[in-house]
């Protein structure tokens, strides 16, 4: 979707040149959220201010959708491309509704669409239009104009977002809010998002790509997961800090503590069959598959013998608090469903195919063996679960 390619940025500062961006190459795909990250000075905002031409590249070349932005109408392509920065920069003498309306009304959009989709767009963030679009920024909150600033970025319609430090210089607990609804939006509404940040934490969160950047080039792009796991040198390793290194459950997939292979059983088994599966496995449990091997419930032993197998079918004497969860859910989200009533989670691939179970003792000594394997390497992760 951007494609940044041998990107390089000399400043000529009193006759002497100074290299903030050199040669760098980058490809973010349709839907992503790639944050750009790195210490003060290395070059984040000069990158993401050549994607839409606020500052001209020395050399090399952007590409939107496979057409070089340089053919493209500069007053045009800042239209289809959002861009939040960290002082919101929204017009004080305009109201919230007008501030968001801005490109709308370059691009002649209809006065009652429009308003209709300020109103759609300040609910999605939950600021009341009723109360806030004839509001002036000054009446809002911090956080209330941030919302806005991101509101105007989206009102275009752009595919491509560019945002500067959007949530610096909020306190804690609005940032962490604004975060998820950042989130939220891009996911239900499948817009590509360039960030910027010097928060780490505020990176593992958003970021599907984190872009680390050190004196004007990448030092590593990978996922949170890939470069908490493999970190690329010493340097990726002390930005990201060591607390973060060791496995986190923000991040990790439940996949790599769940039990593995665990014992299936077809939903049409007679009761018999499975209590001496059961038996021979030497398992409390066993997960119900339909005639595509698709997860369709758990049994325990227990329920067998409280409830009795006789003349029913498996389906109906299965574990009403047993889940199923997609194998890339993290820790987290899986403790947190334990937490909340769930007793087993069958762990299945995008066919809905179990491979793995995780109860909360399951979890408990899944992240124990984790940190275990972690902290000595001598003594990997035990995998196998008896
Ligand atoms: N207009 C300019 N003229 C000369 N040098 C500049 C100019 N703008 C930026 N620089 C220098 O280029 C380098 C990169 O700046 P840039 O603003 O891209 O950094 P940054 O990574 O966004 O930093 P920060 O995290 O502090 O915002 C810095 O060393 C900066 O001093
Ligand atoms: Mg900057």
């Amino acid at each position: 979707m951007l494609r940044l390619k041998n990107l390089t940025k000399v400043y000529q500062t009193d006759g002497e040149p100074f290299l903030a961006v050199d040669d760098l190459s980058l490809d973010v795909d349709q839907g992503e959220f790639v944050v750009l990250i790195g210490a003060s000075g290395c070059g984040k905002t000069t990158t993401l201010k050549m994607i839409n031409h606020l500052i001209e590249p020395t050399s090399g070349e952007i590409w939107i959708n496979d057409v070089p932005t340089k053919d493209t109408n500069v007053v045009q392509l800042r239209r289809e491309i959002g861009y939040v920065i960290q002082d919101v920069g929204l017009f004080p003498h305009m109201t919230i509704a007008a501030n968001i309306e801005i490109v709308p009304k370059l691009k002649n959009m209809d006065k009652h669409k429009r308003r209709e989709r300020t109103r759609e767009l300040l609910e999605l963030v939950n600021l009341d239009p009723a109360i806030y679009e004839d509001r002036y920024p000054a009446e809002l909150s911090g956080g209330q104009q941030q919302r806005v600033g991101v509101l105007r970025a989206l009102a275009g319609d752009p595919d491509l977002i560019l945002m500067d430090e959007p949530f610096g210089a909020l306190d804690p607990i609005t940032r962490d809010q604004l975060q998820d609804e950042m989130k939220d939006l891009q996911q239900s509404l499948a817009k590509t998002i360039v960030f910027v940040t010097h928060d780490i934490d505020e990176a593992i969160k958003l970021a599907d790509t984190i872009v680390l950047m050190k004196d004007g080039v990448i030092v590593q792009a990978a996922s949170p997961q890939e470069m908490l796991k493999n970190p690329a040198n010493d340097y990726v390793r002390e930005f990201l800090g060591e607390e973060r290194l060791v496995p986190n459950a923000d991040v990790t997939p439940v996949s790599d503590i769940m039990l593995t292979e665990p014992l299936t059983i077809s939903q049409e088994a007679e009761a018999a069959e499975v209590v001496s599966k059961m038996q021979k496995r030497g398992s409390d449990y066993a997960v119900i598959v339909d005639s595509s091997r698709r997860f369709g419930g758990i049994v325990t032993a227990h329920d067998i013998q409280r409830k009795g197998v006789k003349g029913k079918a498996l389906p109906q004497v299965s574990d009403r608090r047993a889940q199923a969860v997609v194998d890339t859910t993290t820790i987290r989200d899986a403790a947190s469903k334990l937490a909340n009533g769930t007793r087993l989670l069958c762990v299945v691939d995008r066919k809905q195919r179990p491979i793995g179970l995780v109860s909360r003792t399951a979890l408990l000594r899944g992240i124990v063996d984790l940190w275990d394997g972690s902290k000595n390497n001598d003594n990997p992760v035990n995998e196998t679960w008896s």
